[in-house]
């Protein structure tokens, strides 16, 4: 259904927004929410760096919406047809064009320039452009306007507070013009509080040369039924308020208007006055506020004697129509309850939130991260031991040195233990197979688990419960073997009674000379010397060393860690954590050697695989 000429918005009117203003967005959308429109105002933004478009996340009264992103009007056009206004947010030095641009796109009816700044000759090529395609252009240098009740230009009225109390949520019958967005915030106000409030409003900007002039809006506005009476605020400087004049003497504006021209101190001052706007300064005498006032009274519009007595004006004018039936009053409709960000409530100390999630070891939201308390810079001008660093991060101790050192002497000891292991060997395939660092990392430490590096915490716990339960070493492991389990941190592939394994001698010897007491290494090795008699490899190997070695480590910390935590520290397999972290500086070593190899996609020699299959006659298939 095509609007008449004289209806630029309307409560379906969807706009373009040039520029992201995610700001003046939010504003849009919270007016149409109160305004209880069925569909939001904005349709699309254009950002000319957007190259792949993507969406603007916004609220929807209490809803999230995505506004579709693209790269320029054109586009935004074709895929939104029913959107006919752009507002046009970008800077004076790009406006021209993409007003341009906008008015060529045939769908859109209306442009509005925010920008200050635009040149007038560029202005005036603007304006007469839009007349000769039979468009509006609003501004340059303005706010926008309103259609109360139904459609906001951007930033048009301010907070959604200041709307409501200008009641411009709803219609009234009151048609304003001004050149000043921030005069008709004032003016909104004003009518709201001595009429029915306003029907639309527009601020055409105050430059010299306006793309709509104030004449414009008003003819629009006498064509309008809905609307009964107009209210313009004109501005000292210019000829455009004479324009009015003629047109009232005419005939063409019938509607009373309240009319007064801002600028009137001008004359009590010496010299030429320049106001705000580029084109509120008076050139002759003509060009006053006085004469313009004095024009339009003497051609039947409703003068106020000075802006004090504008809403004076408004309302004796408002009162009479309502006496002759010529604006009816309505109650208002109900406003819906205005959503509040919860950023703005919480600053208030109105609501609480939950939190999604805690954290005790780590904050970020200073100047620099603590760890534990401990600000970043501390832990770097102390020279804090990395072990040290890691006790405050894994288990939010003050570890004693010669704890921290064991941590740091696991690390090294762990770092790599050749191609041919688990972890290594899953990542040099996959870096051969041409994944990223991550990706070839990822799939070794995967393979870190009971069998290969990962049975540190089942070490720590199959033995701390043994000697909890004060069995022996041999009842312990009768018990494991009837149970079929392989006891953690026990047995080796290559490593034996007679090829010992140097990582585990360098542990027991660190551990016999730092740590007071090591009874579960005496534990263990009294397990290793039954174990190897059975077989030459099932000795403590490094997992079981570490693992084994960590509880005495906690013991000897005397109170440091609870039993809870001890028992905690055990079950939640953090000391695998030693492993892995350890290993992971190898795995990181072997991804950038095979990068280096430019090594190739690995296949595995076939003549290294038994194959042995069923036949299709085991299976039961039969082919002819
Ligand atoms: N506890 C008791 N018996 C064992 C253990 C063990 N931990 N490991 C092997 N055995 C026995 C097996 O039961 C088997 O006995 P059987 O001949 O009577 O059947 C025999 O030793 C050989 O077993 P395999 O699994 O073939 O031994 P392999 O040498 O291949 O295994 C492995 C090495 C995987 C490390 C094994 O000893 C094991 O699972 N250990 C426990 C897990 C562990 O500690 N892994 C860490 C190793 S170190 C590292 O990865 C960094
Ligand atoms: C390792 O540290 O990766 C090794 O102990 C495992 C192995 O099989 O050598």
């Amino acid at each position: 259904m095509s609007k008449p000429a004289y209806q630029l918005f309307s409560k379906q009117t969807q706009a373009i927004i040039f520029n992201l203003q995610p700001n003046a967005i939010q504003r849009m959308l919270d007016f149409d929410y109160v305004c209880k429109r069925e569909t939001p105002s904005v349709a699309a933004i254009i950002n000319p760096s957007a190259k792949n478009g993507g969406y603007h996340k916004t609220f929807w009264g209490t809803r999230e919406i995505l506004i579709p992103i693209y790269q320029n009007i054109a586009a935004a056009a074709a895929r939104h047809p029913k959107a006919d206004v752009v507002i046009n947010f970008s800077s004076f030095r790009s406006a021209y064009g993409t007003s341009i641009e906008s008015m060529d796109v045939p769908t859109i009816n209306t442009v509005v320039i925010i920008a200050e700044g635009v040149p007038e000759r560029r202005a005036r090529e603007l304006a007469a452009l839009a007349t000769a395609k039979g468009k509006t252009v609003i501004g340059p240098a303005t706010v926008g306007g309103i259609l109360a009740g139904g459609f906001k230009i951007g930033n048009t009225g301010g907070t959604i507070d200041a709307i409501i109390e200008s009641k411009l949520q709803r219609q009234g019958s009151v048609g304003f013009v001004s050149k000043s967005g921030g005069m008709s915030n004032e003016a909104y106000n004003i009518i709201s509080q001595n009429s029915n409030g306003l029907y639309e409003g527009i601020a055409i900007g105050g430059d010299s040369y306006p793309g709509s002039t104030l004449l414009d809006h008003l003819l629009r506005y006498e064509a309008n039924p809905d609307i009964a009476m107009l209210v313009c605020l004109g501005e000292v400087g210019g000829t455009e308020e004479y324009k009015i004049v003629e047109a009232v003497k005419e005939g063409r504006i019938k509607k009373p208007m309240v009319c007064w021209v801002t600028g009137t101190i001008a004359t009590k001052m010496t010299g030429e006055v320049q106001f705000g706007h580029a084109g509120a300064k008076a050139g002759s005498s003509a060009e006053t506020a006085e004469a313009k006032n004095a024009a339009l009274r003497e051609a039947g519009v409703i003068v106020p004697n000075s802006f004090d007595d504008y809403g004076d004006k408004i309302r004796e004018t408002y009162e009479k129509l309502v006496a002759n039936g010529s604006i009816v009053v309505v109650p208002d409709p109900e406003i819906p309850p205005i959503p509040q960000d919860l950023k703005t409530i919480e600053k208030t100390g109105a609501v609480r939130k939950p939190t999604g999630i805690i954290c005790t070891i780590t904050d970020d939201r200073g100047d620099e991260p603590l760890y534990c308390g401990i600000p970043m810079s501390k832990v770097i001008e102390s020279n804090m031991p990395l072990g040290e660093m890691i006790g405050l991060l894994w288990f939010k101790k003050k570890l004693p040195a010669f704890a921290s050192e064991f941590i740091e002497i696991v690390l090294r000891l762990t770092a790599d233990h050749g191609p041919c292991v688990s972890g290594a060997h899953n990542t040099i395939i996959t870096a051969r197979a041409g994944r990223d660092l991550m990706s070839a990392v990822a799939s070794g430490i995967l393979t870190i688990g009971p069998r290969f590096g990962g049975a540190v915490s089942g070490a720590a716990q199959m033995f701390s419960e043994a000697m909890a339960a004060n069995i022996t070493p041999l009842q312990f492991i009768q018990q494991m073997k009837a149970k079929g389990i392989n006891i953690q941190g026990i047995g080796h592939k290559i490593k034996s009674a007679t090829n010992p394994d140097v990582r585990v001698t360098l542990l027991k010897k660190f551990a016999r000379e730092n740590f007071p007491v090591t009874p579960h290494l005496d534990y263990a090795l009294e397990v290793e010397k039954i174990t190897l008699t059975k077989r030459n490899n099932l000795i403590l190997n490094v997992d079981g060393a570490i693992g084994i070695l960590f509880l005495d480590l906690m013991a000897a910390c005397g109170d440091l860690f609870s039993a809870e935590e001890k028992a905690e520290i055990i079950e939640f397999g953090i000391l695998n954590g030693l492993f892995m972290l350890g290993r992971t500086i190898g795995m990181v070593g072997h991804y950038f050697d095979q990068k280096r190899l430019r090594s190739a996609l690995y296949r595995h020699p076939m003549d290294d695989v038994l194959y042995d299959l069923p036949s299709a006659e085991e299976m039961g298939y039969s082919f002819e």
